[in-house]
């Protein structure tokens, strides 16, 4: 890079995880059961009756009981800041009991006890892909309004308890992914085949509902909480520059950026309006959800991995593999072994589209490579020399740079699974993001112990030299 990479003082460096893909310990300390406990082979696989041997998320990387040597490689790398979520279901194991469960709760204490030790900001997802499978079986999960209220329950308990230590909060994970994954991100039981629009949209009114309702809270409860929304950015780029094309591309961008615009602005657009009535869909919406709606964020949170095409046309609608989404494939980009088409520039194109359409500040609190990394010895000592992990790394970082030269406010980059982690989509081991490689396979077996790759003293310099050595 010929340009010297500035980024400000400070910048939130870091890493990204969630605790239904690192924790494990599913059953202990009284944790109930979590949708993720029964999706043994990620979001497109069978749900099962019940937790089976072949889910690795049971176990996961066993962050449960080893969280203070991970958090010590993580310090040891100069973090500044480290995304987790709470599991929801350690908290209230059903969703819906009364009281909160205080093993759980304890256990959170001791992680951010660990981060103190070192300087490490906290940034917590309050739900990320885990709500509590009770749930899912008796509310259809986000369908039902009653979720706003248990939902409430669990964000006061948090607030209470942790709000004096962590100061950024997320209030859903990929929120706008529930479109797609409903069972995953909404927790909602009906098929996806069989779901009506207006039910899905229904999840969606209440959860974003239950998004401003926190925000509201954390406001009343300590002013200095910084509250965020999450998305999954997914740039939509015409395929070609036929016009049809461009509205096309357009209006796929609109389906997400809904999500971002009722955040921020505190009222459905225009757009959204009218795409209800365009496809028959009739919300529930009253006069106290237009009211709540009015607590937007302190700033607009984002996980990045890929851009996508869309066209009008269908004959060149092939469907492309992608974070959840998919979309149209671009003929013009390479992609990862898991076919995510990779486009750093795409992250400086976010960034600058979010900003000039919202002026929050923003969070990428996800970016990186799923790969299959080859363990080595080197000096006696196992490693992985991901070299590709580093070049995506770099490109993406430089883009983030480039972005703040636009003028873009960010506050912070964390890498997606910092150590690695049971893949969301498609529950393997295999698909590592880690700095750290933990001896964990797909078919369960392995040591656990953890090694660091090539790229983490490359991420080490990189937090050391504020980003100037990329
Ligand atoms: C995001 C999720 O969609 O992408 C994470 O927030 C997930 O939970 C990440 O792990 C990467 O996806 P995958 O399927 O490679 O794990």
């Amino acid at each position: 890079n010929a340009n010297p990479v500035e980024f400000p003082e400070g910048f939130l460096f870091g890493g990204a995880t969630a605790a239904n893909q690192i924790e494990g310990a599913y059953d202990e300390d009284g944790k109930g059961l979590s949708i993720q406990d029964v999706m043994p082979q990620g979001f497109v696989g069978p749900i099962t009756t019940g937790p089976t041997p072949e889910n690795l998320k049971l176990e996961a990387i066993d962050f449960y009981h080893r969280y203070a040597e991970d958090i010590a490689l993580f310090a040891k790398m100069g973090f500044r800041v480290f995304r987790f979520s709470i599991a929801w279901s350690r908290i209230f194991p059903n969703g819906d009991d009364t009281q909160p469960n205080e093993a759980g709760l304890a256990f959170y204490d001791r992680v951010l006890d660990e981060l103190e030790k070192y300087g490490i900001e906290p940034l917590v997802t309050i739900s990320h892909y885990e709500t509590p499978l009770a749930l899912a079986q008796r509310y259809n999960g986000w369908v039902s309004r009653d979720l706003i209220g248990l939902y409430e329950r669990y964000v006061r308990v948090l607030f209470d308890r942790y709000g004096a230590r962590v100061r950024y909060w997320l209030t859903f994970n990929e929120i706008n992914s529930v479109l797609h994954a409903p069972f995953m991100s909404g927790a909602i039981a009906t098929p996806p085949e069989e779901l009506s629009p207006s039910d899905l949209y229904q999840a969606v009114h209440h959860e974003l509902v239950a998004s401003a309702l926190a925000t509201k809270i954390a406001h009343e409860m300590d002013p200095h909480i910084k509250v965020g929304c999450m998305v999954l950015a997914m740039p939509v780029y015409p395929l070609t520059p036929a016009p049809a094309d461009v509205h096309a591309a357009m209006a796929a961008d609109h389906a997400n950026l809904l999500f971002g615009d009722v955040h921020v602005r505190g009222e459905y657009p225009g757009y959204a309006l009218r795409m209800f009535r365009d496809r028959g869909i009739e919300l529930d919406i009253t006069a106290r959800d237009r009211e709540l709606l009015h607590n937007t964020v302190d700033f607009v949170s984002f996980s990045y991995y890929m851009s996508s095409c869309e066209t009008a046309d269908p004959a060149k609608r092939a469907a492309g593999q992608g974070n959840i989404m998919g979309g149209v494939p671009n003929p013009t980009l390479q992609a990862s072994e898991w076919g995510w088409q990779i486009d750093p520039v795409g992250l400086r194109t976010v960034m600058n589209q979010f900003w000039d359409r919202w002026q929050k500040p923003l969070f990428i609190v996800e970016n990186g490579l799923g790969a299959r990394d080859r363990l080595v010895q080197v000096d006696g000592h196992p490693t992985v020399l991901d070299d590709y992990r580093i070049a995506y790394l770099n490109d993406h970082l430089v883009q983030v740079a480039e972005a703040v030269e636009d003028g873009v406010e960010v506050w912070g980059y964390t890498t997606w699974g910092c150590i690695d982690l049971v893949s969301a989509s498609t529950a393997q081991m295999s698909k590592r993001y880690g700095f750290i490689y933990v001896d964990r396979d797909d078919d369960g077996s392995g040591t656990l112990d953890r090694y660091p790759k090539k790229s983490f003293g490359w991420y080490a310099e990189v937090i050391a030299s504020n980003g100037r050595t990329l």
